[in-house]
């Protein structure tokens, strides 16, 4: 009999538990929940024998895969797989997987919330502005950037994107206006919104150059990584220019952006996925996959191939 361990450190909506917990025993498979587990020590001795696991931003690194010596799938309920050490992965001949799309709408909404938001001045009851007729630039333009595309239409605004991995005919399909260089979103948009995974190429790309070329009254949105921020750089340009806005669903390293009260906000826990929706499209779509490759050898969304 299969052993899966659902290990999330921020633990999935219950209804979404429930959800995979059947999908495993129609398998016939064990399934142990690890939440809020705090350690990675913990995290490594439930590891121990279990045959898959599921895991959200939860670090999965050479201890833990030292640790699970019965581990042949991993999946990350979710897009971004920074946290899985691929090479590590298949060093041990572990699949690792992630589930694409299932929770992108669920960041996007929130990228919305945050806009909203600043642009009515946190809600203290002065005027604010309305999104109506902004520019908004989606920096990389996949799965969350074409839901924020989506959302922005209804708000009536003008959509652009970036996206070095998509033509512009791709982009134009995909509902946005193309841009030439990433420069060239930045100084078009006042409102930006962060897609981009961190790479080694994307990390610390957006800071002091990027940011200052944006219009007067510029918001940035940071619902990807806060990797991706040259903090120094956007806390200088920020100090420089007392218009521009900074909200993020990954708090920044850096306690300076404090100073920048009215124009600075940062959800206290990453909770861009954290619906009930998206828990479950996430949440079962990667049981499904631990099953379809167990079963059947697929392969699908493997990661490291
Ligand atoms: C993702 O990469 O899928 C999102 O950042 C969500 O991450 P989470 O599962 O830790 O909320």
């Amino acid at each position: 009999m299969a052993k899966v361990l659902i290990a999330t450190d921020k633990p999935f909506a219950p209804v979404a538990v429930k959800g995979i917990k059947e999908i495993f025993d129609a398998a016939g498979y064990e399934t142990v929940v690890l939440e809020k587990y705090g350690t990675q020590e913990a995290f490594a001795q439930a590891a121990a024998d279990v045959d898959a696991m599921i895991v959200r931003s939860d670090k999965v690194d050479s201890d833990i895969l030292c640790a699970a010596k019965n581990l042949k799938i991993v999946v990350r309920a979710g897009a971004g797989y920074d946290n899985l050490d691929l090479p590590g992965c298949s060093a041990n001949g572990v699949v690792a997987m992630n589930t694409p799309g299932q929770n992108s709408n669920a960041v996007a909404e929130l990228a919305f919330g945050m806009m909203v938001m600043v642009a009515r001045g946190f809600y203290s009851g002065k005027a604010g502005t309305e999104l109506k007729g902004k520019k908004i630039g989606i920096h990389a333009y996949g799965n969350v950037g074409q839901n924020v595309g989506r959302i922005a239409k209804g708000f009536g605004m003008e959509v652009y994107a970036y996206d070095p991995f998509m033509t512009d005919e791709q982009i134009t399909n995909a509902g946005a206006s193309p841009v030439g260089s990433v420069e060239e979103l930045y100084s078009t948009c006042q409102y930006v919104s962060i897609h981009t995974p961190a790479t080694e190429k994307t990390k610390k790309s957006i800071g002091y150059d990027l940011v200052g070329k944006m219009p007067k009254g510029a918001v940035v949105v940071n619902t990807a990584r806060k990797e991706v921020i040259d903090e120094e750089g956007l806390i200088a340009v920020m100090k420089e220019r007392q218009d521009i806005a900074y909200m993020t669903d990954i708090a920044p390293d850096s306690e300076e952006f404090k100073q920048f009260e009215g124009r600075y906000f940062a959800t206290p826990k990453k909770m861009g996925a954290q619906t009930a929706e998206a828990n479950i499209n996430a949440g079962l779509a990667a049981a499904r996959q631990i099953v379809d490759f167990l079963e059947n050898g697929n392969c699908k969304y493997q990661l490291n191939k």
